[in-house]
């Protein structure tokens, strides 16, 4: 499948004038789908691991920040070859329009089990920073908001909600990593996604037209 060109400008309008977007069925149900099963086999197999807080050389688990199942993807089977040539293509739109010199995405499943939540935090650091934009993709099919698990979106101090998302199927949302600090309400059902990021090279790495 191919993202929308038109909702494509808009994305990229969005993330210019406020620095996030919220896409409504971005990705085909098929794929996210495939890429669902994907995550539960990897469950079902102990596959996961506990997320980590913090850059590599200091990683560490808390539980009370964080308690996502992780597992990064590689590209390994064809649903997965299929959603990153898709980000390959969103990379491509981000770099043409905004010249934000993006070179490489990672990402990875995240799975939130009854209870589980992602505190309040940025997802690059500016000065460190070479997570550029965030991207998360919602796997849950026929999801209701009295399930909980809402993304939440704040603005650059912390003070303002700008939005909060239902992690429903198809659904991308995408923002500047280094200026929205965002939060994961705990969960009543399991709930899946894939959280990515593009990256660029430190040296490089500008916005031409930063959101405020
Ligand atoms: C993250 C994250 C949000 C979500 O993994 O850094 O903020 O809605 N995930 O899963
Ligand atoms: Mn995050």
């Amino acid at each position: 499948m191919k993202l929308d060109p038109i909702a494509i400008e808009t994305m990229l309008d969005q993330l210019v004038e406020k620095g996030w977007y919220e896409w409504p069925s971005a990705i085909s149900e098929s794929l996210c789908l495939a890429l669902l099963n994907e995550l539960l086999e990897a469950e079902e197999t102990g596959r996961l691991k506990k997320a980590g807080i913090g850059r590599s050389d200091e990683r560490q688990i808390n539980n009370n920040i964080r308690r996502d199942q992780i597992r990064w993807l590689t590209g390994e089977t064809p649903s997965q070859i299929e959603f990153l040539a898709i980000m390959t293509n969103l990379q491509q739109a981000l770099n043409r329009a905004l010249f934000m010199g993006l070179f490489e995405y990672e990402a990875h499943y995240a799975l939130y089990k009854t209870g589980d939540f992602y505190k309040t935090h940025l997802d690059s650091f500016k000065g460190q920073a070479n997570r550029m934009v965030s991207t998360v993709l919602y796997l849950n099919p026929d999801w209701d908001a009295k399930n909980g698990g809402e993304l939440v979106l704040y603005n650059e101090n912390e003070e303002i909600i700008q939005t909060t998302v239902t992690p429903s199927i198809g659904k991308l949302v995408v923002f500047l990593s280094e200026q929205i600090p965002h939060e994961v309400l705990p969960t009543k059902l399991p709930r899946a996604s894939i959280a990515g990021w593009f990256r660029c090279n430190s040296s490089t790495g500008q916005i031409a037209n930063p959101a405020k």
